[in-house]
């Protein structure tokens, strides 16, 4: 599968729906879990204020957020393919009192309006949009002055590093493996072929600059594999 194709994309989430959860939580022993917290700590979401999850997935970070923004706040998660969005709500309805709303929808083109949101978080959606420029160019249209966004994903590391060859060996010895007993193999070994054109951390603070972002900065979590880019307008 081609980076960049975004039906292609659409299709690896909607198969990958009914085990990625457990995925998650086995390829990275939980510890997705407490990259996402640092990332909801370092945005800080008040009560009251309207947020955003794009690429959101099965919905765990659209919660999270939603529990932060009572009394008066929302949140509106927004993926592409369906079946993630099945199990969001499905996640949702064991909590109907959270202000949460599930939308399926392109990050590339929100069917919301400019200037809409205080704030925005995308987890591991960065990476797999057709045009990243283009998705950090939509984000900035929906937040309003003053808002905020924190976009988390895989860290591109300079090949050659000790650190490159711990995350490639991962990927391909740990990362496939476990995806191969899911039946998911052959969708997992896209994320490394993902990365390979993913921009790193300085280039993508030139292209949150470039779309038009007041200032951004992009740092390493998880001694470098994951990477923590934070925009405001
Ligand atoms: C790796 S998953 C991340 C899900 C969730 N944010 C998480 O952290 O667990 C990437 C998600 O991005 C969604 N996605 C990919 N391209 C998208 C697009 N153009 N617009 C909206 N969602 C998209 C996929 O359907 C998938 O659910």
């Amino acid at each position: 599968m081609k980076p960049g194709d975004a039906e292609a994309v659409e299709q690896l989430f909607n198969d990958a729906a009914p085990s990625y959860d457990r995925l998650n939580d086995w390829l990275s022993l939980g510890l997705h879990r407490q990259w996402k917290r640092q990332m909801v700590l370092q945005l800080s979401p008040q009560p009251g204020e309207q947020w955003l999850d794009l690429c959101c997935g099965t919905g765990d970070l659209a919660l999270a957020l939603a529990r932060r923004l009572r009394p008066g706040g929302s949140v509106v998660g927004v993926d592409a393919a369906a079946e993630p969005l099945v199990i969001a709500a499905q996640r949702s309805a064991r909590e109907p009192w959270l202000p949460v709303h599930w939308q399926q929808g392109d990050a590339l083109n929100l069917e919301l309006p400019d200037a809409s949101a205080d704030g925005a978080l995308m987890a591991y959606g960065l990476r797999n949009l057709a045009d990243p420029a283009a998705g950090l160019r939509e984000l900035r249209r929906v937040l309003r002055e003053g808002g905020r966004a924190g976009l988390l994903d895989f860290n591109r590391l300079p090949s050659g590093t000790a650190a490159a060859v711990f995350q490639r060996t991962y990927l391909r010895r740990v990362v496939v493996p476990v995806a191969s007993r899911a039946g998911l193999a052959e969708h997992y070994a896209y994320l490394e072929e993902s990365l390979k054109c993913f921009p790193d951390g300085p280039a993508q603070q030139q292209l949150a600059l470039d779309a038009g972002f007041r200032g951004a900065s992009h740092r390493p979590l998880a001694a470098g594999l994951m990477g923590l880019l934070t925009v405001w307008t």
